[in-house]
């Protein structure tokens, strides 16, 4: 885990707490967090159950790799301390998104076991609910839908270190949901989403 270099600095107290968040918005917050080779399809579920959810009056927000690397992250490459670092800084953000009461959506291939497991003890510490939903697909499978063409450039050596080729996947040991993407329809994956937060008291039962 991180240390903590600043001294002297303490968590600030407001008088609105997550609970008046989450009966203002109905629900409570949770991190669902995607995990997977690149082309799994996370972003492509998330993206999915985001849109369920919104037609459904909850509010969620999705974290995703390449976007939080085009911003807060743009300073972090592909190399084992980068993606760990990477992993700590959205782990943190999902937090504070928990914390404001909201379902944080985080897509990130998120290759360690030890990184997943830190971001999960972190929210337990809280007091939040982490669900890590591992997106399962062989590399066969998403090589062969390479939406952005990135395994054929790594398989010809123009990209180093690209997970599933040259750098390592770790899947998870016991997560709460696997979805395989080559099996499953995308409608179905999401209603065993939406059951799942049901049954954690996440979303409300249903009428
Ligand atoms: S992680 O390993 O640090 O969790 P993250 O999910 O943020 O990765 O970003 C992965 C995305 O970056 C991939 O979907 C792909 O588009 C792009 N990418 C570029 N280079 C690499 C690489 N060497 N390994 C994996 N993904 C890469």
């Amino acid at each position: 885990m991180a240390e903590q270099k600043a001294t002297n600095v303490h968590w600030h107290e407001g008088d609105i707490t997550t609970q008046d968040r989450n009966k203002l918005l109905g629900h409570k917050g949770a991190t669902l967090w995607f995990t997977g080779l690149s082309g799994s399809g996370k972003s492509t579920v998330a993206v999915a159950l985001e849109g369920v959810l919104h037609d459904m009056g909850y509010l969620s927000y999705r974290l995703d790799g390449d976007n939080v690397r085009l911003g807060i992250n743009k300073n972090l490459g592909f190399s084992a301390e980068d993606r760990t670092e990477n992993i700590r800084r959205i782990g943190e953000i999902s937090k504070l998104f928990v914390d404001a009461g909201v379902i944080a959506l985080s897509s990130f291939i998120s290759p360690y076991r030890a990184d997943r497991d830190t971001v999960r003890e972190l929210h337990d510490q809280a007091g939040m609910d982490f669900i890590e939903v591992f997106v399962d697909v062989p590399l066969e499978v998403a090589e062969d839908r390479d939406p952005k063409g990135l395994y054929k450039k790594a398989r010809a050596g123009e990209i180093k270190g690209f997970t599933g080729i040259d750098d390592p996947y770790e899947s998870p040991l016991n997560p709460e949901i696997v979805l395989n993407s080559a099996t499953m329809s995308l409608e179905e994956e999401v209603i065993l989403l939406i059951d799942m937060l049901r049954e954690r008291g996440i979303l409300p039962a249903s009428e």
